[in-house]
């Protein structure tokens, strides 16, 4: 249901001016290098390519073809079929909230230039289910964002939006993102079950009602799923800086 703009995460360090800039280096050298990995992905030319087995989906009655596309690759009569389904998929549950329902925004957020597209066509050519995703950058933090994910109402419960799922997760950690992000109506409950079923947990960048005032009271929730080889492999780099630490103290108690 596309990203929403939310309040910025505070911390409140209590540090002295000396060590804040030191902090200030560390991020924004850590931000480069995120950055960097975020570029190279936006970069790959297929990044479905090493995935090929999952390019295609025969279950349940369904015979997909999947393929990754950029916006400008989109087909004008492609275009009004993504709108169409998205349209038919969220328009009620829009209107349930204070955001309500805009083709013209819907439009201009799925047909940005970085948008980028998984879809799923039958053989004839007729749009059975897409997401709607970016590579990005989101508080400091490589992301893959899932915009989007639909299927078609009458091939819902297929597994289908399953497997586009899993290929966005597995795209996602081959080019070291750290996490898959998406964000979900709390209205939705169908979606809510599925991203739930499929191990999505609460973001940490998800809002939280009432926190700041008891006014702010949010419709959605921001939902990820982390890159769980990435966060070991992070793990491992740090472990062998504190053992050492842990070793000098040892030394220089003795
Ligand atoms: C939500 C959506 C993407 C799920 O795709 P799908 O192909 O219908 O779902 P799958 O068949 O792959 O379901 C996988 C698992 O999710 C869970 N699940 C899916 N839909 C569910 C529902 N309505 N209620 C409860 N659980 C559900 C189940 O555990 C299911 O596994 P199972 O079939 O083995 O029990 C699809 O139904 C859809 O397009 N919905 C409308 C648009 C939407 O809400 N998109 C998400 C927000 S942008």
């Amino acid at each position: 249901m596309g990203k929403q703009n939310k309040t910025s995460l505070k911390s409140k360090s209590g540090k002295g001016s000396k060590d804040r800039k030191k902090d200030r280096k560390i991020a924004d050298e850590k931000y480069k290098q995120s950055k960097a990995i975020v570029d190279a992905a936006k970069a790959v030319e297929d990044p479905l390519a090493p995935f090929a087995v999952f390019a295609s989906y025969k279950k349940s009655n369904l015979d997909a073809t999947i393929k990754v596309l950029r916006c400008a690759q989109l087909t004008d009569q492609l275009k009004k079929d993504l709108f169409t389904l998205t349209k038919d998929n969220m328009e009620t549950l829009y209107k349930q909230t204070e955001s309500g329902w805009s083709d013209r925004d819907k439009k201009d957020e799925m047909f940005e230039e970085e948008a980028m597209y998984l879809v799923a066509t039958a053989p004839d050519g007729k749009l059975l289910g897409y997401s709607h995703f970016r590579f990005d950058m989101d508080y400091g933090t490589e992301v893959l964002y899932c915009y989007e994910l639909h299927i078609e109402r009458g091939c819902q419960h297929k597994g289908l939006g399953k497997h586009l799922l899993q290929i966005l997760e597995l795209m996602a950690f081959k080019v070291n993102m750290m996490k898959v992000v998406l964000t979900v109506f709390k209205n939705n409950t169908a979606g809510q079950k599925f991203f739930r079923a499929m191990k999505y947990d609460l973001d940490e960048t998800c809002p939280v009602d009432n926190e700041l005032d008891e006014d702010d009271v949010y419709e959605y929730e921001i939902l990820c799923k982390m890159n769980k080889m990435r966060l070991k492999r992070e793990a491992e780099l740090v472990k062998p800086l504190s053992e050492l630490s842990l070793n000098q103290q040892t030394s220089t108690v003795q």
